[in-house]
């Protein structure tokens, strides 16, 4: 049977299918492929077998030679809308094209799978909602570190424990960066532009390097691992432009390393308000953290909870095939559904928590600051820390012709006296520069 044929014909395993795929780029075309390729095993496994009833893209000239000319579309609406449609596939991008494509997909009444994390970072509610209210499928595996069964888990496995702390490397063309620069000590801008010529990074990172990608991400797990709302503007977000060669160096000669991580926890404001906290930024973790062995642009999340421990899920967090992986388990997913009946487990957003300030958070902090080498410079900088409530854990100096070079790691403070303490530090004479603050996690 040819690919093109495999694609549209039935073949008597139960009920058929239909599927609209919405996008033809990087993903859409490893999803097109293990269908055509794979169609009698998925139909096994689904009980009735996929039939892609059309191909959404821009342009089908771009397409002709990998799709049947009967499958390719402009017109993703009409493609939705049509009877024989029972679940959409959304892997075009971007956010208010998709968003209008997708409601009206749940509002006909048709399974959604998206890969689309900006999306359903930015629009939970009103997706889940329109989701509930038809009694269908809103599946987004891929929209979290691609391949890595994570949303999956959280959803499902863990959803009968209490998940305390969501750590995680979900963004590859950071930690490309990041590793680089710990393995050759090169600085950012030269391994931003070798992530550009490997094909790592886009051609606009913004996007991934300022840590938007993994904010969305964050979002998304925070809102699962902790039963609540968190939007993407609910993320604190710092990226790793500014992270310079000499950060990574101090890193490691006090044993950790420099990793973008997404951090999402349930905390105990001093009022006793359980709140959520959900922040991206470049941060220190120990050497020996499983964290800090995930190297290259593979993606690792780590996740704590009450009864199962510490679990790390790791792999490929980007690119068509191991994207494809995850839109094609949902997509199983959501066809059995159809076939046989059910739903899967829906949004589950009960806990209702208020999002913490920012500056209510604690963590520990590495403080790279040059300051006079003279006299009493020490005790004057350590009375700033103490006079906002921030323990001293460690403090190196160093020396070079006319000042020195300090460098603090506090013990757990929060986010708001350090800022505090940092501003004071800005303002005293002894304190010619701080140089860096990074925050330390993972101890
Ligand atoms: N651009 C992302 C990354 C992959 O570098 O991990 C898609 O989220």
């Amino acid at each position: 049977m040819s690919f093109a044929s495999t694609l549209v014909q039935g073949k008597g395993v139960g009920s058929d299918v239909g599927v609209a795929l919405l996008g033809h780029g990087t993903v859409g075309k490893q999803v097109l492929r293990f269908i055509g390729d794979n169609g009698d095993d998925l139909a096994h496994r689904i009980g009735g077998r996929i039939v892609v009833k059309g191909v959404a893209v821009g342009n089908p000239d771009k397409h002709k030679d990998d799709v049947p000319a009967e499958l390719l579309t402009t017109d993703a609406e009409a493609l939705i809308e049509r009877d024989d449609v029972d679940i959409v596939v959304e892997v075009i991008g971007g956010i208010d094209y998709p968003r209008k494509l997708i409601l009206k997909a749940l509002n006909a009444g048709k399974s959604v799978v998206t890969a689309n994390k900006a999306l359903v970072a930015a629009h939970s509610q009103e997706l889940a909602e329109a989701a509930d209210k038809a009694g269908v499928d809103l599946y987004f595996e891929a929209a979290v570190a691609a391949a890595i069964p994570v949303v999956g888990p959280l959803r499902r496995s863990l959803a009968g424990d209490q998940v305390e702390q969501v750590m995680g490397i979900v963004n590859g063309t950071t930690n490309f960066i990041l590793d680089a620069m710990d393995t050759t000590g090169a600085d950012y801008d030269t391994m931003l532009k070798k992530a550009m010529e490997l094909g790592y990074a886009e051609a606009d990172p913004t996007a991934d390097v300022e840590g938007h990608d993994a904010a969305s991400k964050a979002a998304i797990l925070a809102s699962l691992a902790f039963h609540t709302r968190v939007s993407f503007d609910d993320v604190y977000c710092e990226g790793i432009s500014k992270v310079t060669a000499d950060d990574v160096e101090a890193a490691k000669q006090a044993g950790y390393t420099i990793k973008l991580l997404a951090c999402c926890e349930r905390i105990t404001a001093p009022d006793g308000t359980e709140k959520v906290s959900a922040r991206v930024h470049p941060t220190l973790v120990p050497r020996s953290h499983p964290l800090a062995s995930v190297s290259k642009s593979f993606n690792a999340v780590f996740v704590e909870a009450e009864a199962a421990g510490r679990l790390m899920f790791y792999g490929n967090g980007a690119g068509g095939a191991p994207t494809a992986s995850a839109v094609l388990g949902d997509l199983v997913g959501a066809a059995r559904n159809k076939v046989h009946g059910g739903r899967a487990p829906g949004e589950s957003t009960y806990a209702n928590l208020p999002i913490a300030d920012f500056g209510e958070i604690s963590t520990r902090y590495h403080v790279d600051m040059e300051v006079h080498d003279r006299v009493g410079v020490l005790a004057e900088v350590s009375k700033v820390f103490s006079d906002k409530g921030v323990s001293l854990r460690t403090v190196r100096q160093e020396e070079s012709d006319d000042s020195a070079r300090l460098i603090v790691v506090t013990h757990t403070a929060r986010e708001a006296d350090l800022a505090a303490t940092v501003e004071a530090l800005k303002n005293l004479e002894a304190v010619t520069a701080v140089n860096s603050v990074l925050r330390l996690e993972g101890e």
